[in-house]
């Protein structure tokens, strides 16, 4: 761990996430069987894993976009979709849910952009709808982030007028327009023609600098190399390895973890 934390931006100061004996079944099939991880404030984990192991899962249990059966998942020692009462969890109201988890940030393979709004519009809407900013204050910290992505020029342009990397870049700047203290990326990269990839990553690797604790679930197995301070390996539903990306990507210790990596490294 003392690797980790050395690597950790020293500003920051929230974002903590803490996982405890999450476990998630659909229909009977366990998908989460247990997880345990504590993610620091700013730290930078990646999450990989083969196709259905429960890589999106986890991520939708940490903003409670999926309940959980049992265990929790705390952001700064706050529970995001639950309250105590006792020594049992009561699921929050949605109004509350929603307060809450505007402190984690969701970017999605699939972009999930307003169709109907411009790319400031849909950087906007959330402030304005959640009451955090007026629309004044909305519009020039949303022009300050799509300059932050890259793109001042389009504020004005519908999501169909973007390439997929744009709208990509439009969606990451939706999701910091709350100031979230945790963004977490569901293969950001997966949808987007291959030259478009490094402009997401750019992005990304912008953020990692910046000190807001990130979770990215990937493929891209040289940028989690060069951009993670944690490398957590998922199959069934298990964390099975974890560690520094210099000693889960280069040599990695459990067999499962092995025979991924030489099947996405070809
Ligand atoms: N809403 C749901 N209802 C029923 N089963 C689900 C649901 N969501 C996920 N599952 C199942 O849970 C398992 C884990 O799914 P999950 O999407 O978390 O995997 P993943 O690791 O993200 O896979 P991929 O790399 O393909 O995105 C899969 O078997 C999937 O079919
Ligand atoms: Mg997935």
């Amino acid at each position: 761990m003392s690797t980790i934390a050395a690597t950790v931006e020293p500003t920051a100061t929230s974002g903590l996430v803490e996982i405890h004996n999450v476990r998630k079944s659909y229909a009977g099939v366990e998908v989460l069987s247990g997880i345990d991880l504590t993610i620091e404030p700013g730290e930078v984990v990646t999450i990989l894993g083969p196709s259905g192991s429960g890589k999106s899962t986890l991520l939708r249990t940490i903003n409670h976009l999926e309940s959980v059966d049992s265990g929790s998942v705390t952001v700064d020692g706050e529970l995001i979709g639950y309250e105590l009462r006792g020594d049992r969890l009561h699921e929050l109201r949605e109004r509350e849910i929603l307060q809450r988890r505007t402190q984690v940030g969701i970017v999605f393979q699939s972009f999930n952009l307003f169709p109907h709004l411009t790319a400031l519009e849909n950087v906007t809407e959330a402030p304005i709808a959640l009451k955090r900013l007026s629309k004044d204050d909305a519009r020039t910290s949303a022009l300050g982030l799509l300059d932050r992505v890259g793109l001042a020029e389009k504020a004005s342009a519908y999501p169909r007028q973007l390439s997929g990397g744009q709208q990509q870049r439009v969606a990451i700047a939706r999701a910091l327009a709350l100031k979230p203290k945790v963004l977490l990326f569901d293969e950001p990269t997966s949808a987007l023609d291959p030259e478009l990839v490094g402009e997401v990553l750019d992005v990304i690797r912008d953020l990692a600098q910046l000190g807001t604790t990130l979770i990215i679930v990937t493929h891209e197995i040289g940028f989690a190399r060069e951009v993670s301070d944690r490398v957590v390996f998922l199959d069934h539903g298990v964390v099975v390895e974890q560690g520094p990306p210099s000693d889960v990507l280069v040599n990695p210790q459990n067999p499962r973890t092995r025979e991924f990596l030489a099947k996405v490294l070809g």
